[in-house]
């Protein structure tokens, strides 16, 4: 099987890489899991954090490094934030009870998935973010079509911008 192409989105500044998030919280069906991946400070909190307010959440992001997982109750549904960071060992996914957090109606926002290996469903989307200059450049890629298609034209709108 061919890997399906990927989309890419200049994020010149921060702003938009908010515009992204935000554009991400009108896409993601639900249940979604995503993975966020890019080097340290790539901008995956600050993406994260725009979903979140996207999705209707209007307080605090704060990034859950210590914690691993931040839940947050949106009526109907919920996201989980998580950062791996600072997980040692894979295992101690086990015990935080990592399957109860991709439920039906769940998104779950993942930093660091790498660390979590195998312990992790597979995504429905990627987002890596690349350091460029002062910028960022966000890397989209999903299995589904349906997906993929909706990222492509978000893509065509902004490069009109
Ligand atoms: N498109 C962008 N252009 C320039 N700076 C950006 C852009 N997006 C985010 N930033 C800045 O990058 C910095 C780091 O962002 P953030 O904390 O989101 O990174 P991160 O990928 O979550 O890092 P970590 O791996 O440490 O969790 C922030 O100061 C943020 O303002
Ligand atoms: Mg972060």
């Amino acid at each position: 099987m061919s890997a399906a192409e990927d989309v890419q989105i200049a994020l010149p500044d921060e702003t938009a890489t908010a515009g992204l998030g935000k554009a991400l919280a009108t896409l993601l069906p639900l249940p979604s899991v995503v993975f966020l991946t890019g080097q340290l400070g790539a901008g995956k909190t600050t993406l994260t954090r725009a979903i979140l307010h996207g999705l209707g959440h209007s307080g605090n992001v704060k990034s859950p490094t210590y914690t691993l997982v931040e839940p947050y109750a949106l009526g109907s549904f919920s996201v989980f934030h998580f950062d791996l960071y600072r997980l040692a060992d894979p295992e101690e996914l086990e015990y935080l009870g990592i399957r109860d957090y991709f439920h039906e109606r769940a998104i779950c926002l993942i930093e660091w998935p790498e660390r979590g290996a195998e312990l992790l469903p597979s995504p429905d989307l990627t987002v890596r973010l690349q350091v460029v200059g002062t910028g960022r450049k966000a890397i989209l890629m999903a299995d589904k079509v349906e997906l993929m298609n909706r990222l492509s034209t978000l893509a065509a709108e902004q490069a009109l911008d």
